[in-house]
């Protein structure tokens, strides 16, 4: 008989068990809402971890950006790398320059699609960052593959589906042929005439780093104009903070990729698995990749569409999927109600409102003259 009555008090006790487990909300068990932080990666610290700071510090970006040992700044380098950036005989079918996918005033540096077309209207798998303060990055790529402006400039030229060029010596070759090279060669490199793919690059490069904005109303109210930010941007600028973005978009280039940072530059995205991203196909298309380069924030007002894949055309959107899938912002609203009485979740979405508070901020990244230069 009392054998009976144990089975019988197993029975209801692991059958409670199981209804309780059943009713907990999806992923409550799971560690970033333990708050277990030895099983986590980097990437999973939620924002309960990323408490806002007091001394965050706000600074504007500098008017001049590092170059490295070996390829000094000079004013012949700039516009020799000037002429080669706009030249379409660097690629194939002489139709594409570098300036066709980063055109530098009409869509701030990017081409304003989803992902980029080259040669004979071959099109890639991701979207054209802007080159602006791309000098200011130590990563470069969405995955973050090149840790310099010298390094990146020679894929595009040899890449199949952008700009085509069988090998460097054909590059070379079509730098070759045109008359007005060897003088601006020489000029560049202490008189010497001869055309190399190193000087290409390096020619490249250094015009690449006299592409910097530092005149958003950000960086004037950085400087002192305290006038130049509307109150809803400031909002915005404080949210931006205190929810977290600062985090992993730190520093006067607003990423954690920059040369000013020392943090982590690559980050799992989406960090969090989310509805919101996979739908945008984020984590959920057989990316082999799922881990990517922290992007500056400036300008990002005006290089839509955004992310990797340039499937997302509305920038509130992406704040939303970050707020969701990089800072593990609730995604089970139906179980909000027990997450609140619990007392274990304190990290529940962002409100339309925050939203469009931190979009504002980010508008106020843009540089004024690159604003102006859309509007024309
Ligand atoms: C066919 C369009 C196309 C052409 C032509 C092109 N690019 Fe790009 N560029 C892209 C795309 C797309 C990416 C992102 C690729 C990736 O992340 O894998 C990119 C990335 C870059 C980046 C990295 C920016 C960052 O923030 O990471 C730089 C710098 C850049 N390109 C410079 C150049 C230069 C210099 C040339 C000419 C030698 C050039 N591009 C030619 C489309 C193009
Ligand atoms: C854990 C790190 C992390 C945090 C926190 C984070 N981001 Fe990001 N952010 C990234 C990464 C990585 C990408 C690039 C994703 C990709 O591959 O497309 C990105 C991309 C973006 C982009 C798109 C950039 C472009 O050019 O398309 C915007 C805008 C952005 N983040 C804003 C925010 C805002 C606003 C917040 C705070 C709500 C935030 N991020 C929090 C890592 C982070």
């Amino acid at each position: 008989m009392a054998f009976l009555i144990l089975v019988v008090l197993f029975v209801v006790i692991k059958l409670s068990v199981y209804v309780l487990l059943q009713s907990a909300p999806e992923g409550f068990f799971r560690a970033e809402h333990i708050g277990s932080r030895d099983r986590e990666t980097p990437d999973q610290v939620l924002s309960p971890q990323i408490n806002a700071s007091d001394d965050y510090l706000w600074e504007a970006l500098p008017a001049v950006a590092p170059s490295p040992v070996g390829n000094p700044i000079t004013r012949e380098k700039i516009q020799l790398g000037k002429a080669l950036f706009f030249d379409k005989n660097l690629s194939a079918d002489r139709s594409l320059s570098c300036a066709s996918c980063h055109e530098l005033e009409k869509y701030a540096g990017g081409d304003g699609a989803e992902v980029s077309t080259g040669i004979w209207g071959k099109k890639g798998d991701r979207n054209a960052p802007t080159v602006w303060n791309s000098a200011f990055q130590k990563r470069l790529f969405w995955d973050g593959r090149a840790r310099s402006l010298e390094q990146q400039a020679i894929q595009p030229l040899l890449n199949p589906i952008e700009m085509g060029m069988k090998s460097e010596i054909e590059i070379e070759k079509r730098v070759q042929e045109q008359p007005h090279y060897p003088d601006l060669f020489s000029r560049a490199f202490e008189g010497d005439t001869e055309i190399s793919i190193d000087k290409i690059v390096k020619a490249i490069a250094s015009y690449e780093r006299t592409l910097i904005t530092n005149d958003s109303p950000y960086d004037e109210f950085v400087r002192g104009d305290v006038s130049a930010l509307t109150s809803q941007q400031l909002s915005g600028m404080a949210l931006f903070e205190k929810v977290g973005c600062v985090h992993c978009h730190f520093g006067p280039n607003f990423s954690a990729a920059s040369v000013f940072s020392d943090g982590l530059e690559l980050r799992a995205f989406p960090a969090n698995p989310d509805q919101l991203g996979a739908e945008y196909n984020f984590g959920n298309d057989g990316e082999k990749n799922t881990v990517w380069r922290v992007p500056s924030l400036r300008n990002v007002a005006l290089t839509g569409p955004w992310l990797h894949n340039g499937q997302v055309d509305d920038l509130k959107e992406v704040v939303r999927i970050m707020a969701k899938a990089q800072l593990g912002k609730s995604k089970t609203r139906e179980f909000q109600w027990v997450e609140h009485r619990l007392g274990v979740i304190e990290n529940p979405d962002l409100t339309e409102q925050q939203v469009e508070d931190i979009v504002a901020f980010l508008h106020a990244l843009s540089s004024r003259r690159l604003v102006q230069a859309a509007i024309e």
